[in-house]
């Protein structure tokens, strides 16, 4: 028996109304906001992310899907939705649309990692990207918004952790303490933060291992070491988030998994948080465009995982809408009574009235059954006196009422009940 690869798995009908749910929420959010939806292709050019997702982050070193197509071109997988979106907007020119742009995507990532609950090979985000704007306003404004769509899907008790990693000119300044810092602690350092202490020295405050995390507590705090310009950024976007009553945690220590990021970065977790916690991330990366090859262009973007939204909505037991039911099942006696309601199934449907209708060789009773499983609120029985009346039996499957109706009239009262 085959299974889906290790870390993928099957999303099935059930499974649906949850996914449909979260996805509606996130298309309603971004019109409330002002943002248009952008698909991007599942590969890329693999050095769309090699190029500005950075060496010496998990994602490029470890956890890309790279491969050579028959042309021998190096393409990878998706990793994370923003890089795309800004090889886009150089693509088409939406530089010369006035700015920002704002895009948003919802749609699956591949990342090679340990498949655990919430942490898989594929995932699927919803993200969002304002591109070509500089204003502190607007990464407050991201915030907000991704504060909003947990509140929309009931997802309200969380916290927002907040911080500014700088710039090209003031992180190198912070690099460097931050390496002394750590240097002395060598002997200490998991094998890991070694390799980063070269190669990503940022990423040491992101270490999971406790030993590590103990060195973090007393390293220095990159918000100490902001230029000016840095510093007035995250003051501001701290003064709109305020205006907007949004509450958020500094976190000195909030470095992101990915390494395009300047000065904003926040993450979102829930109030009781374990395990891969964070439901969404994202910041301000103002020179990943350029980095792609255009001209200097501010930006700042979330993207949140809807896997683990949906494991939280099953945590909190949130009543989810279920997926629409057909309105009503076809059953027949006999074969001439089975080619009346192949008729009728099609003329309901073509009236708009999603129909299921009855197939194969079951009795009137096992028939009968099937609608009852699928949970349809009526069911038309065709039978050889009804076939003579031209009339058909309806039949309310919750209170078993039924009623002779003429084939003429089914249409207009199964659509007074959609009303
Ligand atoms: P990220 O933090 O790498 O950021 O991923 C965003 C979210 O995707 C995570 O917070 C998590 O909910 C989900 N996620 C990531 N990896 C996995 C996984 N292996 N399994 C399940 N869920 C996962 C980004 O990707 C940035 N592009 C976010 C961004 C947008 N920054 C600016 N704009």
């Amino acid at each position: 028996m085959y299974k889906a690869p290790r870390g993928t798995f099957d999303i099935l009908p059930q499974e649906h109304a949850c996914w449909k749910y979260v996805e509606e929420k996130a298309a309603f959010l971004c019109r409330l906001y002002g943002y248009q939806p952008l698909s991007t292709p599942i590969f890329e050019d693999a050095q769309v992310f090699a190029k500005t997702v950075a060496g010496g982050t998990d994602i490029i070193d470890k956890e890309m899907y790279i491969f050579k197509d028959k042309s021998g071109q190096e393409l990878a997988l998706r990793a994370e939705g923003t890089a795309p979106v800004c090889r886009a907007y150089l693509e088409h020119g939406l530089f010369n649309l006035p700015q920002p742009v704002k895009l948003y995507y919802i749609g699956p990532a591949f990342r090679y990692e340990r498949p655990q609950s919430g942490r898989y090979r594929q995932h699927h985000q919803f993200g969002f990207e304002a591109l070509g704007e500089a204003d502190p306003a607007l990464d407050a404004e991201v915030i907000e918004m991704a504060q909003q769509f947990f509140y929309s899907l009931g997802l309200p008790q969380l916290t927002i952790h907040l911080n500014s990693i700088g710039c090209k000119l003031c992180r190198p300044r912070y690099l460097v303490v931050l390496k002394q810092h750590y240097s002395s602690y060598m002997d200490q350092l998991c094998p890991d933060c070694k390799a980063r202490l070269v190669k990503n020295p940022l990423r040491l405050l992101d270490c999971k291992k406790v030993s590590c995390q103990e060195i973090a507590k007393t390293a220095p705090k990159i918000p100490d070491y902001l230029c000016h310009e840095c510093q007035i950024h995250f003051q501001s976007v701290q003064e709109y988030l305020g205006a907007v009553s949004i509450p958020f945690q500094l976190n000195p220590r909030l470095v992101r998994g990915l390494d395009y990021y300047t000065r904003t970065v926040f993450e979102i977790e829930p109030r009781e948080a374990g395990g891969q916690s964070t439901l969404g991330g994202g910041g301000r990366y103002d020179h990943l465009i350029e980095e792609l090859g255009g001209r200097p262009t501010p930006a700042v973007g979330f993207a949140t995982g809807l896997e683990r939204i949906i494991l939280n909505l099953k945590n909190q037991r949130l009543d989810i809408p279920p997926l629409p039911k057909p309105d009503v099942f076809i059953a027949y006696l006999e074969q001439e009574a089975k080619i009346e309601a192949m008729k009728i199934a099609s003329e309901l449907r073509r009236e708009g009235i999603p129909v299921i209708m009855a197939t194969g060789d079951k009795s009137l009773k096992g028939q009968m059954r099937q609608a009852n499983s699928l949970d349809i609120a009526y069911a038309l029985i065709l039978g050889e006196q009804e076939l003579l009346q031209r009339t058909a039996m309806l039949r309310d499957m919750r209170s078993g009422e039924q009623k002779s109706i003429p084939l003429t009239e089914i249409a207009g009262f199964l659509k007074q009940f959609k009303m």
